[in-house]
């Protein structure tokens, strides 16, 4: 946890002033949130908000802000724990920028062309994928849980990840080698980290942890464990992989 988190959850649970209806929605208001988005968002988002590093927002329905006021909320605050950052504009430009997002949800997304069911087939066989992530009860923990993926993630994001793992490596699940003051050196996955310890999932998938102050020295690569599909599976499995990771949106 961030230091910050419990004063940003103190800060959820606040009424605060916030209006439940968007007061700044005329065509002149959405014309400037769709200039913020586009500064500010999109780059995650996609210009059209079908998502990509984040979240596909053209949706009629978004599943962490379907009000306004929760809408708010999310651009001012982002989201804990996700790639999802608070942001700094004033009142009426977060209202604004919200008017805009609402207005993704009526255009249509990219149509997703594969097969779901077969999808669930590919991620469980051939795709090796449960090996190391785990999707509602079932499966590793070398990667992170795909469980909900659908929802924060967008499709072309999903496929292009897949394809070759080494296109977006976050800093979570990271693989960092180390040795320790005493020579004993170790290579893993980035599981957690806070300021006294670091915790690794070693390469034969057991659990360690390491005193900072035991460190002699540390470095993160920014290389994935996770091997790429391209070439392993077909164009159609692949698509159908997609489909079914676009579908999975989580217990809500
Ligand atoms: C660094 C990438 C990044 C940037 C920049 C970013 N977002 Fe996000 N956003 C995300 C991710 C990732 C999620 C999904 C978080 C989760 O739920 O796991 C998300 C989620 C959301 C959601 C919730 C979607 C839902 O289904 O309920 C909204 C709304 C949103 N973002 C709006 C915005 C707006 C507006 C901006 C610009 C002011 C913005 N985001 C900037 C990455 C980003
Ligand atoms: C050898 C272990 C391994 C296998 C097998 C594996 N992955 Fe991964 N995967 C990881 C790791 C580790 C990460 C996190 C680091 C990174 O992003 O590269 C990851 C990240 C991901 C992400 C990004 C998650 C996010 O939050 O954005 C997706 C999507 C994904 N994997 C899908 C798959 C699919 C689908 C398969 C099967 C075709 C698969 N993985 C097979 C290890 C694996």
């Amino acid at each position: 946890m961030l230091w910050w988190a419990p004063f940003l959850l103190f800060q959820l649970q606040q009424p605060l002033d916030i209006p439940d209806k968007n007061p700044h929605t005329t065509a002149a208001d959405i014309e400037q949130g769709k200039r913020l988005f586009m500064g500010r968002c999109a780059s995650c988002h996609g210009p059209a908000g079908d998502g990509g590093k984040g979240a596909n927002l053209a949706v009629p329905k978004l599943s962490r802000a379907s009000e306004d006021r929760s809408l708010y909320r999310i651009i001012r605050f982002g989201v804990p724990d996700t790639e999802m950052p608070g942001s700094l504009m004033d009142t009426n430009e977060l209202w604004q920028t919200a008017a805009f997002v609402r207005t993704l949800g009526r255009v249509a997304a990219s149509p997703i062309t594969g097969n779901a069911a077969n999808g669930q087939q590919v991620f469980k066989t051939k795709g090796n994928c449960l090996n190391c992530h785990a999707l509602g009860t079932e499966g590793g923990r070398m990667g992170p849980s795909l469980s909900g993926i659908g929802a924060r993630r967008g499709a072309a994001h999903l496929k292009a990840k897949i394809e070759n793992p080494a296109s977006d490596v976050p800093p979570n699940f990271r693989l960092v080698q180390l040795t320790t003051k005493a020579g004993k050196s170790l290579r893993g996955i980035r599981l957690n980290e806070d300021t006294f310890s670091i915790q690794l999932l070693d390469l034969s998938g057991n659990p360690q942890s390491v005193w900072k102050d035991d460190i002699a020295q540390m470095t993160s690569e920014k290389k994935t464990t996770m091997p790429p599909s391209k070439g392993r599976l077909t164009d159609s499995e692949l698509n159908d992989l997609v489909a079914f990771l676009a579908a999975e949106k989580g217990a809500q």
